[in-house]
């Protein structure tokens, strides 16, 4: 008999359940073999950067939305945010397209809303407009736009210019190079059913924003991927709620999912499985290669919301910025669910900006600050940013030096 969608959901999380109940158990946690060296150069260097914006940003499918924030036919989003203009938008036919978001006549901003419902879009420099399928639907003097034999010159201007997008699991991706080509599935590969897991079709945007910080966009990824730094930077936040030793690591290709471990689930260690309630208790993080931190649960205990961060590269290696935004999972109930969750993006906010962030810009000075040669080390409960930092540098073509092979110069202190 085949598995329903439920029992895979409810195997999964009870599978997840025993490993940390093994790890509060036996004070252990999922590890890497060993800790790594990273060089301080890999969030510095700005040839490196430059390679990580165009193959990471224009040349690999990146998270533009959720299908529920276009889930009308004609809703639209803009989607600037690798640098080149994107409008990704849900046809009559149901189809989710995205296109270079420039008017062909001239080259104007054709959509300037960053998200709406429209079945035409009409450029507002000449006013030529397009269907949302891309095609060019009316010119004002069409027939003045004629070669020298009185045909039509518009050829190729009758078409939005393509961007590689693709719908899965209740995400929009897009590769923001128009002719380029992108295969989702291969891309997400064994990531693809865990995605499936969370159920995003069904979940509702809330609120959005913006948080910058001067720092490499690695540096403010990193610190989403491992909870060590609980107990010291956030002992009035999050250390109360969450255990700082235990890591639940799961890799899938460059994507992983890591679990943060709620104290609450202490309590498990006296109890039935059947008594956990494990449907409801699992929060952690969903890292989707490049640049997207699914976090689903809360910066309090017993609640769960979607939040979704992307984070962009700046022009330059110490600039990025966070596009993040809270869902309600299953939708919207009540007023006052509502205004639970907008509460929700506010608290996640404020621990990010007035505490990740600030390390973030902080080290990014400091890193600039030291000698060449100098390095960073990851320890083996670190192991997301192990796997991140390997499979980043791999996937431009600049894999990290051996560091192992090139000790560092400065010398460990005796034991
Ligand atoms: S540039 Fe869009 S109509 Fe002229
Ligand atoms: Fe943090």
């Amino acid at each position: 008999m085949t598995e329903t969608f439920a029992e895979r959901l409810h195997q999964t999380r009870l599978g997840l359940g025993r490993r940390i109940v093994d790890h509060i158990r036996n004070t252990t946690s999922d590890l890497a073999d060993s800790a790594m060296r990273n060089t301080v150069s890999v969030y510095t260097d700005p040839a490196r950067h430059a390679a990580e914006r165009q193959k990471l940003f224009r040349e690999t499918p990146v998270v533009a939305c959720l299908s529920s924030d276009i889930r009308e036919p004609g809703q639209f989003r803009t989607f600037d945010e690798t640098g080149a203009p994107i409008v990704v938008v849900r046809g009559r036919d149901g189809e989710v397209r995205a296109f270079l978001n420039v008017c062909l006549h001239r080259g104007a901003r054709l959509v300037r809303e960053t998200q709406g419902k429209a079945n035409l879009f009409t450029c507002w420099f000449h006013g030529w407009s397009y269907a949302n399928d891309g095609r060019m639907a009316a010119a004002p003097e069409a027939e003045r736009f004629t070669d020298a034999r009185g045909a039509s010159a518009l050829g190729a201007s009758k078409h939005l210019i393509a961007v590689p997008a693709a719908e899965r699991y209740g995400l929009v991706f897009v590769q923001a190079t128009p002719g380029s080509t992108m295969d989702i599935d291969a891309h997400l590969g064994a990531f693809g059913p865990q995605l499936e897991l969370l159920e995003l079709d069904k979940a509702e945007r809330v609120k959005d924003g913006v948080l910058k910080v001067a720092s490499n966009w690695k540096y403010a990824l990193d610190t989403y991927g491992e909870g060590y730094h609980f107990a010291a930077l956030h002992k009035q936040t999050l250390a109360p709620y969450f255990r700082n030793d235990i890591t639940v690591y799961d890799g899938f290709g460059p994507h992983h999912r890591v679990l943060f471990v709620g104290r609450e689930l202490e309590a498990w260690l006296d109890k039935a499985e059947e008594d956990w309630g494990v449907d409801d208790a699992l929060g952690g993080i969903h890292y989707i290669f490049p640049n997207t931190i699914l976090f689903a649960g809360a910066v309090s205990p017993g609640k769960r919301y979607y939040t979704l961060f992307r984070h962009f590269p700046g022009e330059t290696p110490g600039e990025t910025t966070t596009y993040k935004t809270i869902y309600a999972p299953g939708g919207v109930k009540t007023a006052e669910h509502r205004k639970e969750v907008e509460d929700a993006w506010d608290a996640t906010a404020h621990v990010v900006a007035t505490e990740d962030y600030v390390v973030s810009a902080e080290g990014y000075r400091n890193l600039i600050a030291m000698p060449a040669g100098s390095t960073v080390i990851y320890g083996r409960q670190e192991i997301s940013l192990q796997n991140v930092h390997r499979t980043l540098a791999a996937a431009i073509g600049m894999p990290l030096p051996d560091i192992a092979a090139n000790p560092p110069p400065l010398k460990e202190a005796a034991e």
